[in-house]
C-alpha cells in the first residue's frame, strides 16, 4: 500500500488503535496524514470505524496505541487539554444538535463569547456574515425548532467556523436529511473546500466525495485499506472489498437510460 504521507501535514495519525470497553476493536492500526487545505473523504461500510476515527481525532474516544498529531503537536496521551484542541478541531455530527433554548445567533455566539472570550460586537458581525454566506441571513433570531434539518446543519457548520478551526470533521452530516435538503448542505461544504478549509469528511454521498475530495480513504474493519485520488478510487478500486462497496452505489444518481421508470 502507498505511503500515506503529505507535505505540510496539519494532522498525522500513526498506527492509531482504539478498543471499546466491551473489547470490540474500533481502530486496528490507522496511519495517514492530512495536508493543510486538503479535503479527505473517508468511506466504507457501516461499522468499519469511520465515526470512531473522527471521534478519536476530537478526543471523544481514547486511543489505546499509536499517536495523533495536530500541527506537529501530539494530542493523544495524558495531560491533553481537549477543551483547547476542540477549539482548533470542529466537528459536525449526523444529528444536528443546536442548543434548543438559544436562537440561531445565540448558538453561534456561545463558543466565541464564553470560550474564546471574543468581543460581542465583533463576534456578532462575524456570525451575521457567516449566516449570509450560507443563505440564512434572515434566520438569526429563529429558534432551532423553527428551522428545517438542512438549515440546522448549515447553522451547525458555521457554529464550528465561529471558532476559526484549523480542521473540520464532518460525520455523515447529510445522512438524516430529506433528499431535497442534502444539496444545500453539501454546497456549503463544497464552498468551504474551495476556500481552503482542511476537512475530513465521512460520507455516503459518493458523487459528492468524488467531486470535492482531494483524496479518498476506504476503511474496512477498523483499518484504512485503500487510499487514492477520487478518480482512481471510483474508477479503478484496488481491492475486491472496495469494488463490492462501490457496487452498492452503482444506481445512485440519475436514472439509467433504458432502466426501470421511477
Ligand atoms: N460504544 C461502543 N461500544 C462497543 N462497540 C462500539 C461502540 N461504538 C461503536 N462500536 C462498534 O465499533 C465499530 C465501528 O463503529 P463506527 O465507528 O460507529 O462505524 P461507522 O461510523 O463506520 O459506521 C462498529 O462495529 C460498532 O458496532
Ligand atoms: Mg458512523
Amino acid at each position: 500500500m502507498a505511503q500515506l504521507t503529505s507535505d505540510n501535514p496539519i494532522l498525522q495519525l500513526e498506527d492509531v488503535r482504539q478498543r471499546y470497553p466491551n473489547g470490540h476493536v474500533g481502530l486496528d492500526g490507522v496511519s495517514f496524514d492530512v495536508a493543510t487545505s486538503e479535503v479527505v473523504a473517508i468511506v466504507g461500510p457501516s461499522g468499519c470505524g469511520k465515526s470512531t476515527l473522527l471521534r478519536c481525532v476530537n478526543g471523544l474516544e481514547t486511543i489505546a496505541g499509536g499517536s495523533i498529531r495536530l500541527d506537529g503537536q501530539v494530542i493523544t496521551g495524558p495531560g491533553v487539554r481537549w477543551e483547547l484542541i476542540r477549539q482548533r478541531v470542529g466537528m459536525v455530527f449526523q444529528e444536528y444538535e443546536l442548543f434548543p433554548h438559544l436562537d440561531v445567533l445565540g448558538n453561534l455566539l456561545l463558543g466565541p463569547l464564553k470560550v474564546a472570550k471574543e468581543e460581542r460586537t465583533e463576534a456578532t458581525a462575524r456570525a451575521l456574515g457567516l449566516l449570509e454566506r450560507v443563505g440564512l441571513a434572515d434566520r438569526a433570531d429563529a429558534w432551532p425548532r423553527q428551522l428545517s434539518g438542512g438549515q440546522k446543519q448549515r447553522v451547525a457548520i458555521i457554529r464550528c467556523l465561529m471558532m476559526r478551526p484549523e480542521l473540520l470533521l464532518l460525520d455523515e452530516i447529510t445522512a438524516s436529511l430529506d433528499p431535497e435538503m442534502v444539496r444545500e448542505v453539501l454546497d456549503v461544504v463544497a464552498g468551504l473546500a474551495a476556500d481552503g478549509m482542511t476537512m475530513l469528511i465521512v460520507t455516503h454521498e459518493m458523487s459528492f466525495a468524488r467531486a470535492v475530495a482531494d483524496r479518498v480513504l476506504f476503511m474496512d474493519a477498523g483499518r484504512v485499506i485503500e487510499t487514492a485520488s477520487p478518480e482512481r478510487f471510483f474508477n479503478q478500486p484496488a481491492t475486491d472489498r472496495a469494488r463490492q462497496f462501490l457496487a452498492m452505489f452503482r444506481f445512485d444518481g440519475p436514472p439509467q437510460r433504458g432502466g426501470a421508470p421511477s
